[in-house]
């Protein structure tokens, strides 16, 4: 049941009515967000997207609309005409932007009712499965209000920068040919060819690449991606970019443009102000100090290597990594000693999560004692010296890993992170790192051959051309992340724009010229044609939202986010479709298998 509006017009929203329109009438149109029944004296909280106001109903002056709001229950959509009145002085209530006043009541219409919610509105901690099966309910809530708000002006701001600084914003295909490398498709049957997949974009790399050789010189869009991987907080299979392409560029400018960029929407958005220029960290020495490609540099414990001191010592677990090519590092959890134990062990378990096969870790207590789960295996002095290296004092906790580079890297550089957040030393602020000079290539030891690290069209460092054959593994990229607060916001590269040396890439990668022909044929024969030098990166923009609004998930940024088995709990996709619809794009399924 619900009336219709029958010409009546809101004239305000709830949230934006003040003392100055006191003595005004007013109509609010809203979800019934609290009700309050004072003996004659009926409150009804109205919300709308821009906050709630108090509508008062007085039985005295109209027991016909009295009546009617005592039937009204939370979340019936009202709209309410009357005059704006100031309130008692004991009523005013100081937590609310509308708290000096209310709406006395003159008109007020029930637009629907509703039946009681799963959960409220107002409440704090509702299950996440319940957020997001009545996501429709959960999106009502002031704070995803809010949310959606940042990622509108977010969104807006830059494309308001990006237009300025002379980029055209252009659409590229949903429906796009699949091709081998990257992440797995997300497939799309074709009707007309039956037996044949559209994949749906898992960026648009090839086609803004594309775009430049056509000419348009500088692109950008704000382009949903698809990735078939599995999900984590900081990763949706449906995703969204601000992708960006420009010619005639190199590394400078394209980092220059996206530093201007994160300076103008930090501004337009949350009225912070960011360095203009943002440091810059190789690969390497983001490794080798943080132990991670994507640093959180807000804090210290940086990593130590203490491999030369160990070197020979007869603890075997250090000496077979040291002769295997590997390293002992460690990190000072400086004023960490009184960790409980507990918690000591909680950082081991994580350390192996790590795939280390064990982390070590000296206390050295307030009182100047030592204790250890090396202590068999080192003397009193021999650890004190260890502990010397990273001028741990009393009070301070050493974390010690042997393994490959690789893996010490993975281990120290979780447990450095969780360390720091255990002792609460991470810092508020907004502190932007440039990663460079990646690695171009990986190999992948179960597939027996290297992948690109960033992406196939990624050009090598010209001085490390000579490696390409040679050392695969040494060879630098042309590449750059844009790191903020230890989350990797966006990444991209100079592109290679030579057919022979595009051709030499997929040689490293393990394609012959006609596998290479097969899945990048157009591309490749695209790059006869005359191509600028060019390069660009793209943005995470859920990621650039999660952390402007501080969310801690991407969940909370994303409108009708997938959970953990790529599903969407309030539609269900994906589901089963008709028969029909499967014959139609000549797929059959396979019957499940009866002994799964
Ligand atoms: P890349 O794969 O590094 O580069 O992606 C760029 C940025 O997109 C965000 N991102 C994601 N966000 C949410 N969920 C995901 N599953 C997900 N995957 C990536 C990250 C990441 O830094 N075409 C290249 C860019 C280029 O070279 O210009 C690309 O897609 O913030
Ligand atoms: P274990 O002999 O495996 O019980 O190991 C003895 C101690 O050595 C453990 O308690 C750890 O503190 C330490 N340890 C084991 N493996 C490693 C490793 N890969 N790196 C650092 N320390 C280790």
């Amino acid at each position: 049941m619900g009336e219709s509006l029958k010409g009546m017009k809101r004239t305000h929203y709830c949230g934006d009515i003040r003392e100055a329109d006191i003595g005004q009438t007013v109509t609010v149109m809203g979800w019934v967000n609290k009700r309050r029944d004072m003996s004659h004296l009926f409150f009804i909280v109205v919300r709308d997207r821009t906050g709630i106001v108090q509508v008062v109903v007085d039985e005295q002056r109209d027991a016909e609309r009295y009546a009617l709001a005592k039937a009204i229950r939370g979340e019936y959509v009202v709209a309410a005409t009357g005059v704006v009145i100031p309130r008692t002085p004991e009523n005013v209530n100081p937590d609310m932007p509308t708290g000096g006043i209310e709406i006395e009541v003159q008109e007020l219409r029930v637009l629907s009712e509703a039946e009681v919610p799963p959960f409220q509105v107002a409440s704090e901690d509702v299950a996440l499965d319940m957020r997001l099966k009545y996501r429709y309910i959960d999106l009502r809530r002031p704070e995803m209000q809010k949310i959606f708000q940042v990622r509108h002006k977010t969104a807006q701001s830059v494309r308001r920068y990006l237009s300025e600084e002379g980029f055209l914003e252009l659409e590229t295909p949903m429906l796009i040919n699949s091709s081998p490398e990257g992440a797995r498709d997300y497939l799309v049957p074709s009707r007309m060819h039956p037996g044949q997949f559209y994949a749906l974009p898992q960026s648009p790399q090839q086609m803004k690449q594309v775009l430049m050789f056509s000419g348009f010189d500088k692109y950008f869009q704000i382009a949903r991606c698809f990735r078939d991987e599995d999900l984590r907080a900081d990763r949706q299979p449906e995703f969204t970019q601000i992708d960006i392409e420009m010619s005639f560029v190199e590394e400078n400018d394209v980092l220059a443009m996206a530093e201007g960029l994160m300076a103008r929407v930090f501004k337009d958005v949350l009225n912070v102000e960011i360095p203009k220029e943002f440091p810059r960290m190789t690969y390497h020495e983001a490794m080798e100090r943080f132990g991670s490609d994507k640093p959180d540099t807000r804090f210290g414990m940086e990593l130590c290597d203490i491999s030369d001191l160990v070197r020979g010592c007869d603890f075997q677990v250090f000496s077979s990594a040291l002769e295997n090519g590997g390293s002992v590092r460690g990190i000072n959890a400086a004023g960490c000693s009184a960790m409980p134990r507990k918690q000591i062990d909680a950082f081991v378990e994580l350390a192996r999560t790590h795939k280390a096969k064990g982390l070590a870790w000296i206390v050295l207590a307030e009182d100047g004692s030592v204790r250890s789960t090396l202590q068999k295996f080192f003397s009193e002095e021999q650890l004190k010296e260890i502990c010397q290296k990273f001028g741990g004092k009393p009070g301070d906790l050493i974390f010690l890993c042997a393994d490959t580079n690789a893996i010490v890297f993975e281990a120290l550089g979780a447990v450095r992170l969780a360390a720091a957040k255990w002792k609460k030393i991470i810092p508020e602020g907004y502190e932007f790192l440039w990663v460079t000079h990646f690695p171009l290539l990986e190999y992948s030891p179960e597939d027996e051959r290297y992948f690109a690290a960033h992406h196939p069209f990624t050009s090598p460092l010209e001085e490390d051309l000579h490696l390409l054959e040679a050392d695969p593994a040494a060879t630098r990229a042309r590449a750059y992340d844009l790191v903020l607060n230890g989350v990797e916001l966006g990444g991209g590269s100079i592109r290679i724009h030579q057919k022979a040396m595009q051709d030499r890439m997929f040689a490293a990668l393990g394609f012959t010229p006609e596998s290479a022909e097969e899945g990048f044929g157009y591309f490749l024969e695209a790059l006869k044609y005359g191509v600028p030098p060019h390069g660009g990166i793209a943005l995470g923009f859920d990621r650039v939202i999660m952390l402007m609004t501080d969310a801690e998930s991407l969940r909370e940024v994303i409108l009708f986010p997938k959970v953990k088995d790529a599903s969407c709990p309030m539609t269900h996709a994906p589901n089963t479709v008709a028969p029909a619809q499967l014959e139609e794009t000549g797929i059959m399924l396979l019957p499940k298998n009866s002994d799964e």
